[in-house]
């Protein structure tokens, strides 16, 4: 396991340095595991209306699925701060989690194949190990719409 999670934080590391976040200076990327090995990851992308700006786990979920992926999600790994000269983020002190919307965005996904994925949140001094379930208790899925 600790060998993924290597994997994985290379992978959202790399990724941080495709972030367009010229708003916030704030690169994160964020890397999804696969039960069939694959890794697909991205970086945020901000938007001059800063509303709009869009998470790196949110771009990495909508990547996956527009692959066609539909669950299958074992692990998340996500890394962010402020750019070192290469584009790629220097870990923040703090962890970064997910904010409350990326949450839910991989509820849906790992929802689709019955996983609970575990959620590497990379700082420089401490790397959180939590359950998607644990990050979001009693989510709000599909069940509550379509019964
Ligand atoms: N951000 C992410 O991409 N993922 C997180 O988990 C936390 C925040 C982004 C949003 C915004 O572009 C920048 O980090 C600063 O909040």
């Amino acid at each position: 396991m600790s060998e993924l999670r290597d994997r994985l934080t290379a992978a959202a590391r790399a990724a941080s340095a495709k972030a367009y976040a010229p708003y916030s200076h704030f690169h994160v990327g964020a890397a999804l595991a696969f039960d069939d090995g694959s890794v697909v990851s991205a970086a945020n992308v901000e938007n001059a209306s800063y509303g709009l700006s869009l998470c790196a786990e949110t771009v990495a979920v909508a990547s996956a699925m527009a692959q066609g992926r539909r669950g299958g999600l074992v692990a998340v790994a996500v890394a962010g701060g402020p750019p070192a000269e290469n584009g790629e983020a220097r870990p923040a002190k703090a962890p970064v989690t997910p904010c409350g919307r990326c949450r839910q965005v991989l509820n849906e996904l790992a929802g689709m194949g019955g996983t609970d994925p575990l959620v590497w949140c990379i700082g420089a001094d401490e790397v959180l190990e939590i359950r998607l379930s644990e990050l979001l208790p009693h989510a709000f899925g599909p069940d509550n719409v379509l019964g």
